[in-house]
């Protein structure tokens, strides 16, 4: 049985002037960089050292919910509730929404 393919999702950074297309099978870190958007990523993407956060403006819908490894370090960090850490980050296959719009919190 065919199953649906995966809803493309339009990312927008304004902070950058840049807009990309996340597809389902990548972490939202690996779509910034494979757009060659500046982000910090000190750990490799490991879910170690909180630099790759992102604070989402609006799509929140899109995003699949925390797993463990962004929990602990959210909580460490005392995220607020639309900030996300984007090494772990991954999007619904069929979220409802198609527009995702972040801020980058950090590029050093
Ligand atoms: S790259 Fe280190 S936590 Fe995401």
């Amino acid at each position: 049985m065919a199953g649906k393919s995966s809803k493309p999702i339009q990312v927008n950074v304004p902070d950058s002037s840049e807009t990309l297309v996340w597809t389902a099978n990548q972490t939202l870190l690996e779509a910034l960089d494979q757009a060659d958007i500046s982000i910090s990523h000190s750990c490799g993407g490991n879910g170690i050292c909180g630099t790759c956060s992102v604070k989402v403006q609006s799509g929140l819908d899109i995003l699949a919910p925390m797993e463990e490894v962004e929990k602990d370090i959210a909580s460490d960090r005392g995220f607020g509730p639309n900030e996300r850490l984007s090494c772990q980050t991954r999007r619904l296959e069929q979220p409802a929404s198609s527009e995702l719009t972040i801020e980058i919190v950090s590029t050093n």
